[in-house]
């Protein structure tokens, strides 16, 4: 079925077919249309241009068509990077953190990721599926159309496996683009500790390859970080992933400079992430490379960490990504609308630039970019129509006024 989308006051976020991530200057450029319409064939764009071109009367024979109202339409969020899939929450550390606890200190007491996994093992596979729907569906409603889920909270081989069957059935009931990150080495699970290198030796002896016989993960990921694990661990855990052809995206340097930067470009990820603390070493390291540094602006907020050098990033002619590392313990939101504010506010990135790093570069950060993160045709009709607005920049601007009318995920309006 056609659905055509008629009266956009601004169709944004046009980008040309190829064109995976952008880079350096490239990230402070949005391509746009005024007055345009744009053609849903399916669950793909079709086609688009302005009111009246020469294409516009045989479009406006689609089946349906929705009246932006003058609205913008613009690609729905990418988020490349989340853990929505825990169980229940951890409201209890937040009143710790703000008597003062570091995130390290909590989790040396018993708390942080280990506290999620007691509670995700007492968890039925029904429950945790239950309320992870319900975040997919909180984050589906403002605005993101491509998720990246990692498990983590499991820690042991069992759990993992449920939460990456979780993740699996998210995959199969929501219009939401997923890719589904083994994160094994998220934490040392309780039943090892103090023996962390036969934990690491039993997530790539044990965990990979039962993840792998089910296909469950599209990616493998390691917290390499002061207090988690080291860069060697990192290492071996992606060479024994590469045999399974699963790509590392990297927890890296959010608590030290951890000399994850390194061990995942060494290792070819597709991404490393969090990069709040950071010298000239990584950005000089990434330069070149197809690994696209991804930062979390929410958790930096949430955790009164740094923020990423974002700007730095791009002066050197980088690409960046942001995403929400929505979880329960450093970020518990998945606002990717909120990301983009914090983006331009405390990075100071230019209102284009947050949002080619919330939209083309994230889905780039999750392996998704040729199927969606912009307006291509033959890409995903993944698209939010907004309200009227002045200028791209009333988005992060006006950083909580709602600014969505409706949204298309595949196609299909969802709301
Ligand atoms: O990305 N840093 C490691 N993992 C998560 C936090 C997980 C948690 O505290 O539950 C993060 O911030
Ligand atoms: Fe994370």
């Amino acid at each position: 079925m056609k659905t055509l989308i008629r009266n956009i006051g601004k169709l944004v976020g046009i980008v040309p077919e190829g064109t995976l991530r952008k880079e350096g200057e490239e990230m402070g450029k949005v391509g746009y249309l005024d007055n345009a319409w744009l053609l849903i064939d399916g669950e793909k764009i079709d086609s688009f241009g302005q009111e009246g071109d020469n294409r516009y009367g045989t479009a406006q024979e689609a089946a349906r068509i929705i009246d932006a109202a003058g609205g913008y339409v613009m690609p729905s969020f990418c988020d490349s990077h989340s853990h929505i899939v825990y169980a229940g929450s951890r409201y209890g550390e937040f009143r710790d953190k703000i008597d003062g606890l570091t995130y390290e200190q909590i989790a040396a007491r018993g708390g942080g990721i280990l506290n999620s996994a007691d509670l995700l093992h007492e968890t039925s596979e029904e429950d945790l599926f239950r309320q992870s729907l319900e975040r997919a569906v909180e984050v589906m409603n403002m605005g993101t159309g491509a998720l990246e889920i990692k498990s983590g909270y499991g820690l042991n081989t069992e759990d993992e496996l449920k939460m990456l069957r979780v993740i699996r059935r998210l995959k199969a009931s929501l219009p939401l683009e997923i890719r589904a990150t083994f994160l094994g080495a998220h934490a040392v699970g309780r039943a090892y500790t103090g023996r962390q290198g036969e934990y690491v030796d039993m997530v790539c002896r044990e965990m990979l390859p039962a993840v792998a016989a089910e296909g469950l993960a599209d990616f493998v990921d390691v917290f390499c970080d002061s207090g988690f694990f080291t860069p060697e661990e990192t290492m071996q855990i992606l060479d024994a992933a590469q045999a399974y052809g699963l790509r590392g995206k990297i927890h890296a340097n959010e608590l030290a400079v951890s000399g994850g930067v390194q061990a995942g470009v060494s290792r070819g990820a597709l991404s490393v992430d969090h990069l709040e603390r950071t010298t000239d070493a990584e950005t000089d390291i990434l330069k070149g490379t197809a690994t696209m540094p991804t930062m979390l602006p929410g958790a930096s907020f949430f955790s009164n960490l740094p923020y990423g050098r974002a700007k730095d990033y791009i002066r050197a002619g980088l690409g960046v990504a942001l995403a929400s590392d929505y979880n329960p313990g450093s970020s518990p939101s998945g606002d990717m609308r909120f990301v983009m504010a914090l983006g331009c506010i405390k990075m100071k990135l230019t209102p284009e630039e947050a949002f080619n790093a919330c939209t083309l570069n994230s889905a780039y950060a999750m392996g998704l970019s040729h199927l969606t993160g912009s307006v291509t045709a033959g890409k995903l009709a993944s698209l939010i129509i907004t309200r009227p607005l002045p200028d791209l920049a009333f988005i992060p601007y006006s950083h909580h006024t709602p600014f969505i009318s409706r949204i298309i995920l595949k196609g299909r309006e969802i709301s």
